[in-house]
């Protein structure tokens, strides 16, 4: 089987690190693109030197530029790269970004099945781009890779049924691959002279923050009511909207950091404070207690006994919420039914997944696989 991964985005290339190898194992060609819609090396070539993800085969080089437009030129020149080569069995997309849906539209318009890797997840929030992108993928594709229960329910109330599999949460693959190399290769204090447990975390980058001065401006005030300092790596988007937006002095801006890194300072950390998908999840299995800078999350199992809470961009509730422990004990979650996600992706994707792997087994009957 030959298959054609399209990634372009920071979070696509830290999934990658798991399911490439586990394609390569079960014997699957893999041709991976990289659509060039993350360039900085702090943002896309960082991963590929850390986690030994495969290196693509071509670069798109879109770089960036609004939705439509950067949307269109990797149509375009994905169309072209497909066409030119030897045919492929099948597109496998990741998550939620813009070469994710347009990845999508090329393949379902070149008749080339699609397998969606982190489908069924809904914020239920249509002015978020990953949203839309989201909606389109799962529509357009023939295997829905859903990561939990609640994405598989998602895509049952639109209808979609044929092809869903849940087979866990590949990013979930990702930290148990790591989290021990991380703390051997990255001791915290080769990171940052703080002490566990005695500092915050932040990462700010979604354009509902980024863009609206105002929400800006209310999360560093909130941050700087901290009583511990917060480290905060900053997102290029970011950094290009700061003027005017007044710094606490608590807060320490740093450059975006790699995946390992930021696995040791999450795992460090006393809080995060976030506006990211992804590391909610990795700050919920390393055990630190997560506070979203959003109203919605598309892991609503982070939430349970508080250990993640959707407050916006209030500066009460932020301080509120990343004041107040969570309550009770965290449930499994992510986990695949049986092995690894990427395992399950693999065998299904060379029909080889058999039973057992049942879109209904709740995540309750999952039995528990230990911590990252
Ligand atoms: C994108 C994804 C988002 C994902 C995030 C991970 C979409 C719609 N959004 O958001 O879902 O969570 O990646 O980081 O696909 N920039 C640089 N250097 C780069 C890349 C971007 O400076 O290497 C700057 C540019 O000013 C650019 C801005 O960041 O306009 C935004 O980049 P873009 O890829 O459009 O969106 P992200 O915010 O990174």
């Amino acid at each position: 089987m030959r298959i054609c991964t399209v990634v372009g985005a920071r979070p696509q290339f830290v999934k990658a690190a798991a399911v490439s190898p586990a394609l390569q194992s079960a014997g699957i060609q893999e041709v991976l693109v990289h659509t060039g819609q993350h360039y900085d090396r702090g943002l896309s070539q960082v991963f590929f030197d850390e986690l030994g993800v495969p290196n693509p085969v071509t670069n798109l080089s879109v770089g960036s530029a609004s939705h439509a437009r950067q949307t269109g030129q990797i149509m375009e020149r994905l169309e072209a790269f497909i066409q030119n080569s030897t045919p492929f069995d099948a597109l496998l997309l990741y998550g939620d970004t813009n070469s994710t849906v347009a990845g999508a539209l090329v393949s379902a318009k070149l008749q080339i099945p699609i397998a969606h890797v982190e489908a069924g997840l809904r914020s239920f929030d249509r002015t978020m781009p990953e949203e839309i992108n989201r909606i389109v993928t799962d529509c357009l594709s023939q295997w829905l890779f859903a990561p939990t229960q609640t994405a598989v329910d998602n895509l049952r109330a639109e209808g979609l049924r044929q092809g869903t599999v849940r087979v866990g949460d590949v990013m979930l693959d990702v930290t148990r691959m790591f989290a021990k190399r991380a703390r051997k290769r990255f001791p915290l204090s080769s990171i940052t002279h703080h002490m566990p447990r005695k500092y915050a975390l932040s990462t700010v980058h979604r354009p509902s923050n980024t863009d609206s001065p105002a929400n800006l401006q209310a999360i560093f005030a909130a941050l700087g009511c901290l009583p511990r300092p917060v480290i905060m790596p900053l997102h290029p988007r970011t950094r290009a909207k700061m003027q005017g937006i007044r710094v606490p002095g608590n807060v320490e801006i740093i450059e975006p950091i790699s995946y390992m890194t930021m696995l040791v300072l999450i795992e460090n950390a006393c809080r995060l404070l976030t506006d990211s998908g992804g590391i909610q999840k990795e700050a919920y299995w390393l055990k630190t207690p997560c506070v979203t800078l959003r109203t919605d999350t598309e892991w609503p199992e982070t939430c349970q006994h508080g250990w993640n809470s959707c407050v916006g961009t209030n500066p009460e509730a932020i301080v509120k919420a990343a004041t107040t422990d969570p309550t009770g004990p965290q449930f499994p979650f992510g986990h695949a039914p049986r092995g690894t996600a990427s395992g399950l992706i693999a065998e299904a994707l060379t029909g080889r997944l058999g039973t057992g792997v049942e879109p209904h087994l709740s995540e309750s009957g999952i039995a528990k696989q230990g911590n990252a």
